[in-house]
């Protein structure tokens, strides 16, 4: 058993079933802010109502644990595989291939996944903490008012700005990220290559775009 843990290709195989977790954790969570887009007091009963159940449905509950478990388990393997690896080779290539042969994300993804945890800290903090812990309102359905501190948040150019910067970085994380996931697990067959690069990318483009344009939607509207 230890040895499984302290085995390079399970420590990266955990990485990459941590990471697919939150792709799919992406998508639930964008399918479900997209009711942001609903205009006037029907958005706001529908998203509050949808708050409440994401706080308090006991499947929903366990699901979230798994996720805050994936964010932590995600970002100390990475970190921990970056830092090994450094040490295995630490005399830094001669020639540095640069951009010939690996992307910019590739050769960026600590610094992508540290401003993606950044992110992830201030946005607990500014809506996650609120709606189990903060003193917010109640709306006129008697449910605590996530809707209209979700809407206060972005109407400041600043915090909408930083938003759409991290959509930007989490667009490069995802764009390296896929891909190399599947390679991990042995999926990346010349059979697939093509198709998982495609998926990849694909991903890495409509997650982030969608997801930029809710703050983007509530600021000038
Ligand atoms: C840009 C649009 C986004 C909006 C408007 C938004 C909004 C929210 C809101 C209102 C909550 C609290 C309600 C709840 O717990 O379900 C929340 C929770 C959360 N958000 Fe976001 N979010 C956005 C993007 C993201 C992104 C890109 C990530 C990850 C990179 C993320 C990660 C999380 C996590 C981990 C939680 C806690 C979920 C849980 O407790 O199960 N969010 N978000």
């Amino acid at each position: 058993m230890k040895l499984y843990f302290s085995s390079k290709i399970f420590q990266k195989a955990l990485a990459a079933f941590s990471g697919g977790f939150l792709v799919l954790f992406l998508v639930g969570h964008l399918a479900g802010n997209l009711q942001l887009f609903i205009p006037g007091e029907l958005g706001q009963k529908q998203f509050n109502a949808y708050a409440l159940f994401m706080t308090t449905n006991p499947a929903v509950i366990a699901l979230s644990y798994v996720t805050y478990t994936s964010i932590i388990l995600h970002s100390i393997l990475t970190v921990y595989l970056v830092i090994k690896s450094k040490f295995a080779r630490p005399i830094k290539y001669q020639v540095s291939s640069g951009n010939s042969n690996s992307s910019w994300a590739s050769r960026n993804m600590a610094f992508l996944g540290t401003m993606l945890l950044i992110f992830i800290i201030i946005h607990l903090r500014s809506f996650w903490y609120e709606m189990h812990f903060g003193d917010i309102g109640i709306d006129k359905w008697g449910n605590k008012d996530l809707h209209t501190v979700t809407v206060s948040a972005f109407q400041n150019i600043f915090y909408t700005g930083f938003y759409i910067l991290s959509m930007l970085m989490l667009s490069f994380h995802l764009s390296h990220g896929v891909g190399s996931a599947f390679q991990t697990l042995g999926l990346n067959t010349s059979k697939y290559e093509k198709s998982i690069t495609f998926f990849g990318k694909g991903i890495a483009i409509i997650i982030p775009l969608i997801f930029a344009t809710i703050p983007i939607v509530l600021y000038v509207r």
